[in-house]
């Protein structure tokens, strides 16, 4: 496994390959969830490339910017294990200069739900997503389900700035206990912990309700309420996959959206129907 920090420098490398390119991009502490993207890379393309950068511009002022999980030597490690081509391993430096062009959110879908409780993070992910795709050049562009509102704003920059890169959405892992893994995990204490798993409990409890043909969007997102009790919820949401409201759950067409805050940590989750 080659590691390069040099965006320049891994351009140069990548366009003598000649090869179809995977990308995995990641803020480190890779978990399975991030090895699943690396192991659907792996399958598809001919090169893998992840890269690793906590990205400032996501985190807003007093954010868990500077406490991060960093976990470098591991991180190598499972890329190598993984069958990583090439970890770009950029430094801040090696991203952003001063007074930059920047990619803003669009102003409805990005500010709302997530983009709601942290205005301006998703500028911060189109932004660098923008910047490592142009280094990068991917045929394929790995991104989890669990970031789902994520997800969705990279799908529409790459289609509305008429990209040539194709986005492919990959299932959440979660832990044996149900809860999603992320990479904040690790912020929860053993109580937190244990609250937390109302989350997908909660999601397990509306899928019930639509597998008894219960399809109401509000009856579900009380059910889900009355579950995550008394934890501090940003919101529950019962969306299209393009993310408008409906009344109704649509099988194909539906994601459950939830994100809840337990002590500090903000956790997301959700199921797609
Ligand atoms: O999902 C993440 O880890 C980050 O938001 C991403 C996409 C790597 C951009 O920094």
């Amino acid at each position: 496994m080659k590691i390069i920090s040099d965006p320049f420098m891994l351009k140069e490398h990548l366009k003598k390959s000649n090869k179809s390119i995977g990308f995995v991009p990641t803020m480190g502490a890779l978990h399975e969830g991030h090895i699943s993207l690396i192991k659907k890379a792996r399958q598809e393309n001919e090169i893998v490339v992840v890269s690793i950068f906590v990205n400032p511009t996501q985190f807003l002022a007093g954010e868990d910017l500077e406490r991060y999980p960093k976990k470098d030597d591991a991180d190598k490690k499972i890329c190598e294990l993984a069958g990583v081509d090439i970890l770009f391993f950029p430094s801040i430096e090696n991203i952003y200069t001063k007074d930059e062009a920047k990619v803003c959110a669009p102003n409805l879908r990005g500010y709302v739900l997530e983009g709601a409780s942290r205005p301006g993070h998703f500028s911060g992910v189109l932004t660098v997503v923008m910047k490592l795709l142009h280094i990068v050049s991917p045929a394929r562009a790995y991104f989890g389900k669990k970031d789902a509102q994520q997800l969705n704003l990279i799908s529409l920059m790459v289609k509305q700035f008429f990209m040539d890169v194709q986005i492919v959405p990959v299932d959440i892992v979660r832990d044996s206990d149900g809860l999603a893994l992320s990479s904040r995990n690790v912020y929860l204490s053993k109580t937190q912990r244990a609250e937390a798993l109302k989350i997908p409990k909660s999601l397990y409890a509306a899928s019930k309700l639509i597998s008894k043909n219960i399809f109401d969007a509000q009856k579900i997102k009380e059910e889900i309420c009355s579950i995550l009790d008394p934890l501090e919820i940003e919101y529950v949401e019962v969306l299209s996959r393009d993310f408008t409201a409906i009344e109704k759950v649509e099988i194909g067409n539906t994601i459950i959206l939830v994100e809840v805050l337990v002590g500090k940590t903000r956790l997301l989750d959700n199921i797609w129907l």
